[in-house]
């Protein structure tokens, strides 16, 4: 029986399957308040994890988070991540890793998404043009300060986790992974060695959009979505797996929410896994 929860950095308990806000809409009018419904209804049902950044509108999704849930559930982790901003008179987006503009995000951010301390917070890229010492520094001072908890990454090789993890304690991190996507195998292998949770961002699009019949197939003879396989098979593949699939859509959020409960018996799992690692 695979378990429900999770301690991200050993202590902060989530349950695994978790909620994406990037696609959630928010500016004003009938999209918004559709996706205030949307984070309301992840959390009514059960959601503890919801995963947000500052370039998702600059700062507007973390405020949308906030109108829809502050003051917030017990127990409820909004994890958000800063590293890229804009610049230029066409307010063109880059990796910026400065210090200086880390905690301006992560400043921002506190203030935005109305908290005193962000437990989880993720740096969305290393910039490469910015020593990494230089990075994860300046987020340690802010973790000295108290005003973040633990700290993770995004899309980094496993040379550049075990760089980081000479510098700093890896509470996440959170690489682009899916059944049909499995590039970063060896970064989740070093991940779950380590206890360190593992975010796959996109962990349904492929699987919802068709490109796999096989998946279809299972989904099929399970009652179930290609979504919820797809979510079923990356809750069972490891433990320290904390799926965060978006949807603006409520009955995508239920479908999705529901795949904890899907069981998927090992001659299904079999042909899923023998899938091509990237369709
Ligand atoms: N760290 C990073 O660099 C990074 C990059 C991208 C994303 N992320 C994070 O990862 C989260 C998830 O990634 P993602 O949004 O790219 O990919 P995803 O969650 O795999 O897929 C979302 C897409 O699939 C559709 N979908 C969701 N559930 C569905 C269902 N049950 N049936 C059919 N279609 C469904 C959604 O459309 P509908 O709205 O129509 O349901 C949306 O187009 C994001 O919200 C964000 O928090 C992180």
């Amino acid at each position: 029986m695979t378990s429900t929860m999770f301690r991200i950095g050993g202590d902060l308990g989530v349950r695994r399957l978790g909620f994406g806000a990037m696609r959630l809409p928010t500016e004003p009018g009938p999209a918004r308040e559709a996706s205030l419904q949307v984070a309301r209804r992840a959390v009514e049902l059960g959601v503890t994890l919801i995963d947000t950044a500052h370039m998702y509108g600059w700062g507007a999704n973390e405020e949308l988070l906030a109108e829809a849930l502050y003051p917030y559930a017990d127990g409820l982790l909004i994890t958000t991540k800063v590293g890229v901003a804009r610049s230029g008179p066409s307010a063109e987006w880059k990796l910026d890793g400065r210090p200086d503009v880390l905690r301006d995000q992560v400043e921002h951010a506190l203030r935005r998404l109305r908290v005193e301390r962000i437990e989880l917070l993720q740096l969305h890229r290393i910039d490469p043009e910015v020593p990494l010492a230089d990075q994860l520094g300046a987020l340690r001072e802010l973790q000295t300060e108290g005003k973040l908890g633990r700290i993770g990454l995004s899309e980094v090789t496993v040379t550049e986790l075990d760089q980081a993890r000479e510098i700093i304690d890896v509470a996440s991190v959170q690489n682009r992974y899916s059944l049909l996507d499995r590039e970063h195998e060896p970064v989740l292998a070093v991940c779950e060695a380590a206890g360190i949770a593992f975010l796959p961002w996109r962990p349904v699009a492929g699987a919802a959009s068709g490109a796999a019949a096989e998946i279809a197939a299972v989904a099929a003879e399970l009652g179930a979505s290609s979504a919820q396989v797809a979510l079923a098979w990356l809750l069972g593949h490891s433990p320290v797996i904390l799926p965060i699939p978006g949807t603006a859509r409520i009955d995508h959020l239920e479908e999705n929410l529901a795949a904890t409960h899907l069981h998927l018996p090992p001659a299904h799992r079999d042909r899923l896994e023998r899938l091509p690692p990237s369709a």
